[in-house]
């Protein structure tokens, strides 16, 4: 099958998925938690090919998306990863509510040949040492959520790790209340790679 066609059935196989509609959303509204949102296709193409012409993939390069729903921003990352032969590259989400973990199960992990690990976890419990490539897309709906998360991630994350999804803004605004945040984001740069900024921890 074509990659975008695989792409395109992913979403609509997740798209069937209603959360909203099953009044669990409550859930997410009394832990000031994003639900899964799936975002439309395009917002990352090309992102792997664009990150290595400018030489920042290391040859190994270990993805963790934190709090990935059902995968279909990962789904995408893994289909352009087959086009770059001579990389390395392992999927892991961490995701703590247990109905995507399920769905995915049932319904999308066909779609990864065994190439994706699910950790059902908080991800503000986790230690982020094990890969070099952070994928953070809005899990938080407040700062007392988002800032100690940031901290644990700036903490936790080796050398050289990219990080995706660290907003420099809201780190500015709110973190001078969490120690060490603030510290710990200057020892981080900032890079500019075509539509996207990200950082990379020194
Ligand atoms: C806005 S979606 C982002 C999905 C995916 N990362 C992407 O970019 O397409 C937020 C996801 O984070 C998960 N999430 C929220 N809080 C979490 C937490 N404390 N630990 C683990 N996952 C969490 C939600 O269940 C949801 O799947």
């Amino acid at each position: 099958m074509e990659e975008n066609t695989l792409l395109d059935n992913y979403y609509l196989k997740a798209s069937e998925l209603e959360t909203h509609k099953d009044g669990e959303i409550q859930q997410f509204i009394e832990s000031s938690e994003w639900h899964y949102i799936q975002y439309p296709l395009g917002r990352n193409v090309d992102l792997l090919k664009n990150l290595n012409s400018i030489g920042l993939l290391e040859k190994n390069v270990n993805i963790c998306d934190c709090g990935i729903g059902l995968g279909t921003t990962m789904y995408d990352l893994y289909l352009q990863s087959k086009e770059i032969e001579d990389l390395k590259f392992t999927f892991t989400g961490i995701e703590k509510w247990k109905p995507y973990i399920d769905y995915f199960n049932d319904n999308l992990s066909v779609y990864w040949d065994n190439n994706l690990k699910i950790i059902h976890s908080d991800i503000i419990d986790c230690d982020y040492s094990n890969w070099n490539f952070i994928y953070i897309f809005q899990p938080f709906k407040t700062a007392g959520k988002t800032m100690p998360f940031y901290k644990r991630v700036l903490e936790t994350a080796k050398p050289n790790t990219l990080i995706f999804g660290i907003d420099q803004f809201n780190v500015m605004m709110y973190g001078e209340k969490y120690e060490g945040l603030i510290e710990l984001f200057k020892k981080t740069e900032k890079i500019n790679c075509g539509q996207w900024t990200l950082l990379r921890k020194i």
